[in-house]
C-alpha cells in the first residue's frame, strides 16, 4: 500500500531501520531544484534552441514555498537524509535564497547543506549565504578561455564573472570549493589542462564530467564523450597522481591526488563507470515532485500532499514507501543498451 495512513513518528528509525530501496541503498542524500531557471544556457543543459521560450520554465505560482521546502526536508532528514545539495537550474536566482538556506541549516540531521551555482551572483550573494549556513558550494564551469566558454554558455555569462564569483566564495570563507567541468568532444577538451593548471594548488578541486544524456534537449550522443580515462592519463602524464586513500562509497567522483602536493582532482565517469550501485540520492523539483533517478522519466509529485493537508508522519511513509520500491540504476542499463524517450530535463530535475 503506498498511502500507509499509520501513525508512525518521524525519526531516522521510523520502522526499526533507515528506510532503504530495493537493492538495500539507503536514503541518504536529498537533491533540491529550488528554481528551475537560470541565468546561462549551457549547450548540454538548456540549449537555447530547444528551449520553448519562458513557456520551458515553472510560473512562479508552481514553485514550493519556503515552508513547504523546510518542512520537505525536515521530513526527509528525519528518515535519515543528512546531505542536502540545493541546485537549480541556477539557485542563486531564487528570490530570497538565504533566508530559505537559514531555515534549512537550522534543521537537525543536515549535517551538510550545499549548493550547486553558476557562481555568477555569488559576488552579491556570497556573504549573505555564509552567514545563513550553507556549508559549501559547488561551481560549475567548463573552460577558462572565453570564446570556448561562451560557445557552451549560449553565449551569456563569462569567464571573468563565474572567477569574480569564486573569489567572492573565497572572501566569504567558504573554503575548498568543488569545480565541476563538463567535458564534450570537440568543444573543451583543449580547456581541461589549462583548468587543472589553475586550480591544482589553488585548494580547490577541478572534477571533470562525462557529457551525460540526461533530458533530451542536449541532442547527446556517445560520440561527444571523452572517457574519463582518457582524461585521467592526460592529466597524470603532465602531473603525476594516485588515488585517494579516503574514496567514500556513493562519491560520483573517483579522485586522485597530485603527487607533488598540489591537492586532488575527480573524474566523474558517469557513462564509462557508473556508480548506481551506491547511489543514495533523491531529488525533487522546484514545483515539489520526487524522483528517485536523474533519468527518470516520471515522478510523484509531493506538493499536492503537502498542500492537502497530509500530516509530517503520512508524508514520510508516504516517502518511505516510494523509496522502498526504487529499483533505478539508469545509468548501468544504458550501457546495456536500453534508450529512454522522454527523459527530465537536467534543469528541471537539478544537478
Ligand atoms: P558532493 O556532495 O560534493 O559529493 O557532490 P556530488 O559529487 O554529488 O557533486 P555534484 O552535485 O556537484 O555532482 C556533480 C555532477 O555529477 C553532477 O553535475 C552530475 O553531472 C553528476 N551526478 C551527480 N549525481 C549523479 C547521479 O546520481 N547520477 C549520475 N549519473 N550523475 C550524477
Ligand atoms: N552532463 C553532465 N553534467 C551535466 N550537468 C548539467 N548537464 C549535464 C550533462 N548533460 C551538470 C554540470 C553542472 C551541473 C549543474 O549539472 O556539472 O555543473
Ligand atoms: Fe544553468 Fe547550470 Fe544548466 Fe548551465 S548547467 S544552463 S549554469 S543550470
Ligand atoms: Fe543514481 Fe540514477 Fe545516477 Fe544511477 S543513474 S547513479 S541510480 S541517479
Amino acid at each position: 500500500m503506498l498511502l500507509n495512513t499509520s501513525k508512525t513518528q518521524p525519526g531516522p528509525n521510523a520502522a526499526g531501520t533507515a528506510v532503504t530501496d530495493r537493492f538495500a541503498r539507503p536514503l541518504q542524500d536529498l537533491r533540491l531544484s529550488v528554481l528551475d531557471r537560470c541565468n546561462l544556457r549551457c549547450t548540454y543543459c538548456m540549449p537555447e534552441a530547444s528551449l520553448d521560450g519562458q513557456g520551458s520554465f515553472l510560473p512562479v505560482s508552481r514553485l514550493l514555498t519556503d515552508d513547504e521546502l523546510e518542512r520537505l526536508v525536515r521530513v526527509f532528514a528525519a528518515m535519515g537524509v543528512h546531505k542536502v545539495r540545493l541546485t537549480g537550474g541556477e539557485p542563486l536566482l531564487r528570490p530570497g535564497l538565504p533566508a530559505l538556506v537559514k531555515r534549512l541549516a537550522g534543521i537537525a540531521g543536515v549535517s551538510d547543506l550545499a549548493m550547486t551555482t553558476n557562481a555568477i551572483l555569488l559576488p552579491r550573494l556570497a556573504a549573505e549565504l555564509a552567514e545563513s549556513g550553507l556549508g559549501r558550494i559547488t561551481v560549475s564551469l567548463d573552460s577558462l578561455d572565453e570564446t570556448v566558454f561562451t560557445e557552451m554558455s549560449g553565449g551569456r555569462g563569462s569567464v571573468a564573472e563565474v572567477l569574480a564569483g569564486i573569489e567572492a566564495a573565497e572572501r566569504a570563507g567558504f573554503g575548498a570549493l568543488k569545480i565541476n567541468t563538463v567535458v564534450q568532444r570537440g568543444v573543451n577538451e583543449a580547456s581541461v589542462l589549462d583548468l587543472v593548471d589553475h586550480f591544482r594548488g589553488s585548494g580547490h578541486m577541478l572534477r571533470l564530467i562525462e557529457f551525460m544524456d540526461v533530458g533530451n534537449m542536449n541532442h547527446w550522443s556517445p560520440a561527444q564523450v571523452v572517457p574519463g580515462a582518457h582524461l585521467l592519463k592526460q592529466v597524470h602524464d603532465r602531473w603525476p597522481l594516485k588515488p585517494v586513500s579516503d574514496q567514500q562509497a556513493g562519491e560520483t567522483a573517483r579522485r586522485f591526488e597530485f603527487l607533488d602536493g598540489q591537492g586532488e582532482i575527480g573524474f566523474i565517469n558517469s557513462i564509462s563507470e557508473p556508480f548506481c550501485g551506491d547511489c543514495t540520492r533523491g531529488r525533487v523539483t522546484a514545483d515539489g515532485v520526487f524522483y528517485s533517478c536523474l533519468f527518470s522519466t516520471s515522478g510523484t509529485a509531493l506538493r499536492p500532499l503537502l498542500r492537502g493537508g497530509l500530516g509530517d508522519a503520512e508524508l514520510t511513509e508516504f516517502i518511505r514507501s516510494l523509496w522502498s520500491q526504487r529499483d533505478a540504476r539508469y545509468s548501468e542499463y544504458r550501457n546495456g543498451g536500453e534508450q529512454v524517450r522522454s527523459k527530465v530535463e537536467m534543469f528541471r530535475m537539478g544537478g
